[in-house]
């Protein structure tokens, strides 16, 4: 049996204030709507349905991999309005889930129970009890505990207002009863709009049953309507990753200053200081120690480090490979196609890119290495520069074992320098050197014996 899994995502999202469209906006390094998408994924046999409105274009534009049914929905005229644009597009028999754009960390176990409860004569609804519940949707019971409706704050009476069970939105239906009950609703309310709670009121009418199933976990129901939720979301996610970590046996010096907005796996004895930002993938091996102030990755990147490696503070790390032993920083970038085999040092301001340096290798300071193959046991002195772009087109530089690069040499690429060959300090080398040559390319010194000094006139 298939599982049509609409998205509601029309909304304008208002209070976020934005240009953007609100499932546009980033929770965790990625857009909210795409934390429901990937969610939504892990549902087998589902097809995906997302119910665009304000900003359409770009929502759509944002999610070229996933394969969505994009359903425009005009006016706004609520969820229930939403959702019946959708009703042409589902399956005559199956199972329909809906979610919102907007509440990004429901979990997929959470789908799986609603879905689980889901036959064609009972609909379950996901709800939460919260401690402040204005805004939500509540949930009434009867005395016996089963759901029979659902009022909205702004129809809701005083006492409705104290129920602290609330409506996460979040139902699963099966589309049978979708496709019956749905024209049924009707926009006699405070706010004129087809609500999509009214069909638990008509379910019950209809003698069918509806299953409340609670969540404890606030923050999976939790939805973005402002920034401020948006900013609250974020700390709670972070705080719940960090917390991840520690079980891993991660050693975080403040577990409040971490981010991650991504995936990241570690193995034992990993040392996280203070303020890192961990993006895309990145995996780390045993033993490794990260300064404070590190950017690790990219989104989209991936980062592996080895194991016993130590990057000192105020790194960054945008995509590459990092062999066991290395040392790294402070202060280094490591740039897209970095791959650093064992025992590697780049020391402070240097950046590297496109570049594979051997086991040993050392580039201590204040260099730019790009589009380079360094062999093992190398010496790069400080403030050598490989010379890869001629204006128009990126070119090689190659060193192999046991060269040693003088100080504030320019290395003009195509360039290779040969095994323990040696260039002195200062040098512009344009033309390859050999095996065990030294080279040397610069003015030769002058000394001029008693040379007077300028006098103050
Ligand atoms: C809704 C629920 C409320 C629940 C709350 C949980 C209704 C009537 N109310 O209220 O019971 O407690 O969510 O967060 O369902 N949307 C459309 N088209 C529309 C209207 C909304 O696509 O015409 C989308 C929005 O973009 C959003 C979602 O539906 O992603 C929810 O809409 P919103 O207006 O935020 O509903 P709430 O008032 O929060
Ligand atoms: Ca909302």
């Amino acid at each position: 049996m298939t599982v049509d899994i609409v998205i509601l995502a029309a909304g304008k999202g208002t209070r976020m204030r934005s240009r953007l469209p609100k499932v546009l906006q980033k929770l965790a390094g990625k857009p909210l709507l795409s934390h429901v998408l990937d969610t939504a994924g892990q549902i087998e046999n589902s097809r995906l349905h997302v119910v665009t409105g304000h900003g359409a274009d770009k929502v759509q534009q944002a999610f070229p991999d996933y394969n969505i049914n994009w359903i425009l929905q005009t006016e706004q005229l609520g969820t229930g309005h939403a959702v019946m644009q959708a009703l042409p597009s589902l399956a005559a028999e199956g199972k329909t889930l809906i979610l919102y754009g907007d509440v990004p960390l429901v979990t997929g176990p959470s789908l799986q129970t609603l879905l689980a409860e889901t036959t064609a004569t009972r609909l379950a609804l996901l709800t939460v009890k919260l401690a402040n519940p204005h805004g939500y949707g509540r949930i009434l019971r009867n005395n016996n505990g089963a759901v029979t409706g659902i009022v909205e704050e702004k129809d809701a009476s005083e006492q409705q207002k104290t129920i602290a069970e609330c409506n996460s939105g979040i139902m699963a239906v099966d589309n049978t009863v979708l496709a019956k009950l749905l024209p049924k609703i009707g926009n006699q309310n405070a706010q004129q709009e087809y609500y999509l709670t009214d069909l638990v009121e008509l379910a019950v009418a209809d003698g069918l049953q509806v299953s409340g199933i609670c969540t404890v976990s606030e923050m999976e129901v939790q939805g973005v309507n402002d920034r401020k939720q948006l900013a609250a979301l974020e700390r709670s996610w972070q705080q719940l990753q960090a917390g991840r970590l520690m079980e891993m046996g991660v050693n975080l010096l403040d577990p409040a200053r971490i981010d991650i907005r991504g995936k990241l796996v570690c193995g034992q004895d990993v040392s996280i200081d203070i303020n890192c930002i961990f993006q895309g993938e990145v995996s780390i091996g045993h033993n490794v120690e990260i300064g404070a102030n590190c950017i690790i990755g990219e989104a989209g990147s991936r980062v592996v480090i080895g194991d016993n490696v130590v990057i000192k503070p105020n790194s960054i790390i945008e995509q590459g490979v990092i062999g066991d032993d290395c040392v790294l920083g402070p202060f280094a970038r490591l740039r897209p196609g970095t791959e650093l085999a064992s025992g590697v040092k780049i020391g402070n301001f240097v950046e590297t890119k496109n570049s594979q340096i051997g086991r040993g290798s050392k580039v201590n300071h204040l260099s730019y290495i790009g589009d380079a193959e360094i062999g093992e046991n190398v010496n790069v002195g400080a403030g050598t520069i490989t010379c890869n772009y001629d204006g128009v087109n990126k070119h090689r530089t190659v060193i192999r074992d046991e060269a040693f690069i003088g100080s504030n040499t320019s290395l003009v690429a195509p360039v290779t320098i040969g095994f323990k060959a040696t260039v002195g300090a200062g040098s512009t080398v344009n033309r390859d050197v050999d095996n065990e040559e030294l080279a040397v390319a610069r003015a030769n010194q002058k000394n001029i014996k008693g040379w007077p000094r300028p006098k103050k006139k």
